[in-house]
């Protein structure tokens, strides 16, 4: 499993940080990070909420350009070694300049450059906003990823608490995002339930949606997805670990089987002591599925991919190998 290649259209970057990471920073910056971790190291929370806290603690220490870019270097080696080829990273404005054009534009280079240094792995980014953090900030978050659009800003996207407001709250932003032309993404039926992902595909008008699994709670809409060809960018091991399903009752293999397009990614591995090796082991233990099986996913995943045709070409070259 470790070396099937893999794509991965769903992770976060400041959630991909390793805790010894954030730690080595925090002690560098003279930040009291000790509320956040277990003694094992390991960072400390004990629900979705309680995570969504511990990861902004976390982000504080993230203060630079060039802390980016050691963190991209950081989780981009971490990935290839799983046999990642390509990611599609999560940025957020918010934490990288607080959403002031020019200084996003310095964040987004330095990301950038730390990317092409790191080899065997090809990376682009999704702006993303923060749906706590409310529709106005969503609205600047979607100039700064209009600004930066081109061939490594190629998608804006929403993560944070589902449970806060409506996705429609958030149409003006998308809107304008997709004006600009880039690709849409939003968090759906993780904490929300169907009806969450059935305005995210009405009111923001998605192609994919990240999670998207509690769709299973409505087979009509499960039809609706696998009808439009909407792809669900699942995160199994990051459900399990915040106590959404257990791995033999994930809905996976099932939105599947209905004709769903599925994928497979961490969302935030080491929050979730995941990798995509491990995503990929946890996921044959409760299939039947061979290797060739996990390389269909890969297709799947390269056809929905935020990146232009010759790349997907050489993506699609390395999985068929
Ligand atoms: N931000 C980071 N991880 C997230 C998740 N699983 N859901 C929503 N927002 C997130
Ligand atoms: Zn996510």
């Amino acid at each position: 499993m470790k070396n099937l290649p893999k794509i991965e259209l769903h992770m976060h970057l400041e959630g991909a940080a390793p805790p010894s990471f954030i730690r080595g920073l925090a002690q560098e910056k003279n930040v009291d990070l000790s509320g956040i971790f277990n003694e094992d190291g390991s960072y400390r929370f004990s629900d979705f909420w309680d995570f969504l806290r511990v990861y902004e603690a976390a982000t504080s220490v993230l203060q630079s350009p060039e802390d980016y870019a050691r963190l991209t270097r950081a989780v981009l080696e971490a990935s290839a070694q799983s046999g990642v080829i390509y990611t599609e990273s999560f940025l957020s404005p918010d934490f990288c300049g607080g959403r002031d054009v020019g200084a996003w534009r310095d964040y987004m280079h330095a990301i950038r450059e730390a990317a092409d240094s790191v080899p065997d792995i090809e990376m682009r980014g999704i702006v993303t906003c923060i749906r706590h953090f409310g529709p106005e900030k969503a609205r600047e978050t979607a100039v700064c990823a209009a600004e930066t659009m081109g061939d490594f800003i190629t998608g804006f996207g929403m993560g944070g608490d589902e449970k806060v407001g409506r996705q429609g709250d958030y149409a003006y932003a998308f809107d304008m995002a997709r004006e600009a032309g880039l690709r849409l993404t939003t968090h759906a039926g993780e904490w929300g339930g169907p009806d969450s992902v059935r305005e995210a595909i009405r009111d923001l008008r998605v192609e994919r949606i990240g999670h998207g699994v509690r769709a299973i709670e409505d087979l009509a809409l499960v039809d609706e997805i696998a009808q439009s060809g909407i792809v669900l960018e699942c995160c199994p091991g990051s459900n399990v670990a915040l106590g959404l399903y257990d791995w033999r009752s994930h809905p996976l293999p099932d939105l599947r089987k209905r004709g769903c397009k599925v994928t497979i990614s961490t969302d935030d591995p080491p929050f979730f002591h995941t990798n995509m090796t491990h995503e990929f082991e946890r996921m044959a233990d409760v299939t039947d599925w061979d290797e060739a099986e996990f390389t269909a996913l890969g297709r799947v995943a390269v056809d929905a991919a935020f990146c232009d045709a010759d790349t997907k070409a050489k993506l699609l070259k390395t999985l068929d190998a």
